[in-house]
Formats: C-alpha cells, structure tokens, sequence
C-alpha cells in the first residue's frame, strides 16, 4: 500500500450529454468520494478533480438528433450533472468542463509536442464520406446490417444486438447516419500516436504499481487483454467538427480525438481550480511531484484508456522534459450496476437518473445501499426492495436506532447533560476496545478500495453497541444502580460520537445532523479518523436535540416505484424470442464450445416471479446440488407444466439477478420464427448432474 501524504483523486469525467443514472455512481462516483472523504479524514493533503467531457461523438450524435449546436447540448447536461452530483454529495474539489479554452491549451500543448518531437506519425486512409452532408464520417455515424447477426441497426463501432466490436467496412449495406445516403470512400488522413512502442513500458508500470498498492484483479485482467492481444497505434485525430482543434497548419478541419483530450481533462481541471483559488501554480504540486499517490477512479469500460493510454501519453511527456507527471498509481475500476436484473438502458426508459431518485428519497439512503452493493468484483444490481431493506433494516434499525435510544435516553434521564463513566466492567471493556479498533480495521479496507467492506466493519461496531445498549439494561439500572447507568450512557454516547466520525464519508448528511445532535461545535468531516475511536466527549457535556437520524422507507413509496417500472417494462421491447433462422454465427473450435458446462437437471419447483409477465424461477437438482434459475419463459409454460422435466442448464455461467431474483445457470430452450419457444431437454432417460457433451 503507498501511504503518502499527497493525493490526487480524479473520477471519469461522463460525457455531457445526458443524465448520469446510478449505474455511474456504483461504477466509479460514490468509491471515490468515499475514499476522498476517508482521506479527508486521515488529515491527507489530497484533492479530487472530475468535470464533463464535452466532446467526442455521442454529443454530436444528441445535439444532430435534437437538431442543436452541441454546445447547447453540453450546456444543459454539464449544468443538470454537476447539480445531481452535488445534491448526491460529491465533494469534489473542481468539476471543471473539457470545452473551456484552458482545457484545449493543454491538449494542444501536448499534441504540439508530440508532433514536434516526431512522436506522431500521419497516416493515409479511406473513410466514409457522406456526399450529401459533405463531411467525413466518423464509425459511429455509418449504421447498416450486422455481420455476425443480421440487425439492421448495427452501429459502425459496434452492435448492440450481438455485442460485436465492427469497424464501419464490416457493415452491411452501409448508409449515413446524418443523411442516409449510401457513403463514399474517400482519402483522409490522420495523425497516429505509437501505444505498441510503450508496451513493454507500459507491462513494466502496471506491474510496478500493483506490486505497491495492490491492484483490482477485474483491472488487472482487462490491461492483460490489451498486452496479450498486442497493442496497436491509435488515430489521435478525427475529421469532425467539435472538439479540440488540431494545432498545426493545413490541419484546421480536424480535431484531437475524444479520448486523448479528455484524458487531460483531469490536468485542466487542477488548472483551473489552482487559478480559482488564486494559486495558479498550486496544480504542480499534485501532478508533477513523484510524492503526490495518484488515483484514478473509474468504471470497467474507461479501463484501457486509464491502464494504457493515459500512462503512455504521460510517459511520452515525461520522456522530454523535466517536469515529470505522475501516473496513475492505482486505477480501482467497478464493474456494472444492474438496475433490477437489466442493464441500465436511456433508449429503453430502463433504470433511474439520479436526479429523479433525489427527488424522491434523499441522498443517504442511496449512498448506504450502493456502498454496501457496489460492483468491486462483479456486476450487482440495484433492487427497489433491496433498497428499503438496506435502509430499514441496516441504517435505521441498526446505525439510527442505537443513536436514538442513546440520545433520547440521555435527554429523558440526564436531561441531555453527559453522565460520567464509573468504574468500568467486562463489557464496558469489550465495547470501548471494539470502537477503538474499528477505524484500524475499516481504514486497511478503505485503503485497498473495499469499500463494502470498510462501511461492514463500521456497522459491526454499531450492531455491537445496540447489544451493549440491550445487554447493559440501563432502563433497569437507571433505578437499581444509577453510576452503572451513567457509565452505560456515557459510552453508548462516545460510540455514537465514533460512529458519526466513521459513517461520514458513507452517509455524509445524516452525519452533520446528528453531529447537531451530539451538541459538538465543527463538522463530522472535519475530525480525525485516527482517533475517532477514543472516548472524547467529556463529563458534563450538553448535547443537543435529538431527532429521528434515518427515516424508514414505507412500502407505498416502493410499490409506487415498482408500478412505474412494471409500465417502463411494457414499453421496453424483450430481446428474447427473436424470429427464428438466425444467420450462421462465426465457427468456435471444440476447445471453445467445451468452455461451456451443460448438464441435464431436473425442475423441482416453478413459480412465477411476482410483477413479471415474462419471467419463471424455477428450482432444479443438478446431481444433489439445489439451484434456482430465473428463465423468461413465463408466457409459454404454466410453471406446474415443467416440475419434474428434465432439462439441459449452462452449469458454469456466472450468476445474475432477474427482478431481482438470483439466478444461478440458464436453461436451453429455442424459438421458432413467430416466437414459439420450446424448452429443451434429453431425448431418453438419464440423471440429473450428467454432463452433456
Ligand atoms: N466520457 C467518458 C465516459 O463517460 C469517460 C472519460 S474519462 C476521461 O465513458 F478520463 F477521459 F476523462
Ligand atoms: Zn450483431
């Protein structure tokens, strides 16, 4: 673990083009400010930079579909985002914006120095050219037929069908997203940055830095990839119209591609804040000194850009002068956050934007459950129910609860005056000794970026104290043993107290609150982690009023959530049961298909799944294993029709969760042309576990 006293934290900058949703704040926005607000804590010198990346294709491709300059697009999500993190409680130090003139001086700068130095290569090519609009055609602007499974709306960089990665020339029948025509080809050029000539460079750092800080294996996998597969040169320019201009002469139409500026997007946003603050100079201090542990928080699809690119540019900077920037000395990626079993779709109307969550529930409840179901090692999915549990059951029953019975306690009995702590017993011991090991114990997982975790280790300590609470009796020993009393509330007091300095960067404004409550002057925020477990509240002290700390979410409010989902599922059109004949898909080897664990099983239970029209869970035996599988087979089986079939289930296939239910495994069935779906089974007698082979 590198421990240093400066850190720069940076979070992805989303693109401005349109609202971020919860899927973006498990990925990437809640670890960060939850690590930032740790080490905040910690008394680190450390700022945190993120902003809106105002370029790049998919805000041209918004503002061509509204029929705006992009700058107005960008003006209103830059705006709306930099609002709903705020109200979700980022602290972030600047959330700057790639379109400001500052930003483009530093992309240019680095571009012009590459150029200058002959680290940039120009390259001929062909590309499409729509004759109609008169513009090059960036991948994304060709759609046509799929290659691999035949869907006519296949973008040029990939399909969202069949998830394959295409270039434009794979499609079929080609046709121009601004004007539908059939494209040209025509020669363009480009300027290529060398990323295959940092390899081995690049293996080196990665290798480095994992050794000293302990990298995410998803991370690490990833890069892997990348090295594995070679890595290749990148076009750093694009023939488009928005974005940072290329600085050379002759090359005025094109600008710097998406991903090399907005990289630097972290820089210009220090820049900035150092000259907001009137130190303009302040930003070196943090990206060119070796001191400074850099971390870059992001979500599983900004990997590449942030393990490979990103280093290499700094490294090709570094090469020539002596300022030398700082690499990212970690890169703690998530995976994705499902919401409610499907991916979080805009065109679908599937999934919340933040915004519209805040104004309906506050920010706390949100923040606790995604911190204690955040993606660190594989997607997880948010659930409506899952959500009123957390905070029903978790951080009211258990962090609210023990702050309340203590307060309202101490107000009843002490009238909100701190009794003193007398001669203290076995369990006084053992609790005051639990908080003072919680913030070493939460901390470690703070540092190594599990955060599930870390916020685990702090509810103990509160489902601790709420059985010190129960077991000490202080309603009892308030008449039979007044000094036992006090010494029960006192302690109960100082836990509170530990608990609103550890739970702050979870749930930030329930901890200001009830820092109002304990009656203490300064913020939660503003405390030392180190100490946060020692008994500092001295005899005597006035608290404050208490109040109820977490309200409980009532279950009128989730169902009304849940009918609103039940009509975005109607609209939503199911990719299951698509007409039959698909086209051949590319040949596997055998090696390929034996990856695949089929086994026959054997249904012994089916249900519906509740609000679901379209989905069975289903109970089956593999040998003497149990498991539940959620199939979308709902409208063509009664699910008593299917108990006691045997059927063939993928064994291995990495579990997920459907409406919210687990399901562990699929069954095969197929569909024919009008959709008619069959569930598949073996054609003789044969036990369940077998393999199929
Ligand atoms: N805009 C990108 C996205 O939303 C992330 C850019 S991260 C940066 O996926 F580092 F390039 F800024
Ligand atoms: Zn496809």
């Amino acid at each position: 673990m590198i421990q240093a006293e400066r850190i720069l934290v940076t979070a992805a900058l989303p693109y401005a083009n349109g609202p971020i949703h919860l899927g973006h704040l498990a990925g990437a926005y809640l670890p960060a400010d939850i690590y930032v607000r740790y080490q905040r804590l910690k008394a680190r010198d450390i700022i945190f930079m993120c902003g809106s990346d105002e370029h790049g294709v998919p805000i041209t491709i918004t503002a061509d579909k509204e029929g705006v300059r992009p700058q107005v697009v960008v003006d209103r999500y830059h705006e709306a985002n930099k609002q709903a993190f705020s109200r979700f409680g980022m602290s972030f130090d600047n959330y700057s914006r790639t379109s400001l003139p500052l930003h483009h001086v530093t992309a240019q700068e680095f571009f012009k120095d590459f150029h200058a130095r002959g680290i940039l290569t120009e390259r001929k090519e062909l590309q499409f050219y729509d004759g109609e609009a008169k513009k090059f055609l960036p991948d994304r602007y060709v759609e046509g037929t799929c290659p691999v499974c035949a869907n006519t709306e296949a973008r040029g960089d990939q399909c969202e069908k069949c998830g394959t990665y295409l270039s434009p020339q794979q499609l079929v029948n080609p046709r121009s997203k601004i004007s539908g025509a059939v494209p040209e080809v025509r020669e363009t050029s480009h300027w290529y940055f060398p990323l295959g000539t940092y390899q081995k460079r690049l293996e080196a750092y990665i290798h480095d830095r994992d050794a000293r800080d302990g990298w995410k294996e998803n991370v690490l996998n990833y890069t892997r990839g990348w090295f594995k597969e070679g890595l290749q040169d990148r076009a750093v320019t694009r023939d488009l119209d928005w974005g940072v201009p290329v600085p050379l002469k002759g090359y005025e139409t094109k600008v710097i591609y998406v991903w090399f500026d907005a990289v630097l997007g972290y820089i210009s946003s220090t820049r900035e804040w150092a000259q907001q603050k009137g130190t303009p100079d302040a930003w070196r201090r943090y990206w060119l000194d070796k001191n400074t542990k850099y971390v870059a928080f992001i979500g599983k699809d900004n990997v590449v850009f942030h393990t490979i690119v990103f280093p290499a540019m700094l490294m090709a900077w570094n090469d020539a002068h002596t300022e030398q920037y700082v690499l990212p000395d970690n890169v703690p990626a998530n995976e994705f956050l499902n919401f409610e079993g499907q991916k979080f779709s805009k065109s679908r109307g599937w999934g919340i934007d933040v915004d519209e969550f805040l104004s309906r529930f506050p920010a706390d409840p949100l923040r606790y459950y995604l911190c204690t179901s955040l993606p660190e090692y594989r997607d997880s999915d948010f659930t409506w129910k899952e959500f009123q549990a957390k905070n029903n059951n978790e951080l009211a029953d258990i962090f609210g609860n023990f702050v309340n019975r203590t307060l309202a306690f101490c107000a009843r009995t002490y009238a909100g005056v701190l009794p003193a702590r007398e001669s203290l017993n076995e369990r006084d011991n053992a609790i005051l000794d639990l908080a003072g090991r919680t913030p070493v114990k939460a901390g470690e997982y703070m540092e190594g970026y599990h955060f599930r975790d870390g916020v685990g280790e702090v509810m103990n300590l509160a489902r601790a104290a709420n059985k010190y609470f129960n077991d000490s009796e202080p309603w009892k020993t308030s008449k039979s043993d007044p000094a036992r009393c006090g010494t029960t509330i006192n302690i109960c007091t100082q836990v509170v107290r530990t608990l609103a300095i550890l739970m702050s960067p979870v749930v930030p404004a329930a901890c200001e609150h009830l820092w109002g409550m304990l009656g203490l002057t300064g913020k939660a925020a503003g405390q030392s982690w180190d100490s946060a477990g020692m008994p500092a509240l001295p005899v005597g002290h006035k608290l404050g009023t208490p109040a109820i700390l977490v309200a409980k979410i009532e279950d009128e409010a989730i169902e009304r959530e849940l009918k609103r989902l039940g009509q975005a599922e109607e609209a939503a059109p199911i990719a299951e049961a698509k007409p039959a004949t698909d086209p051949p898909k590319p040949t596997i080897t055998f090696d390929d298909f034996r990856k695949v664990d089929l086994r026959v099983a054997r249904v012994v239970g089916a249900e519906r799944v509740p609000k679901s029209d379209k989905l069975l869970k289903l109970q089956i035996e593999v040998g003497s294993e149990k498991r539940q599988i959620v199939a979308g087979i709902a409208q063509h089986y009664a699910p008593e029709s299917l108990v006691g079939k045997s059927i063939i289930v993928v064994y291995n296939l990495q579990p997920a969760k459907l409406m919210g239910q687990e399901s562990q495994g699929m069954l095969l069935a197929a569909s024919d042309k009008t959709g008619n779906l069959v569930v598949l089974g073996p054609a003789g007698e044969i036990e369940s576990g077998s393999t199929v082979k």
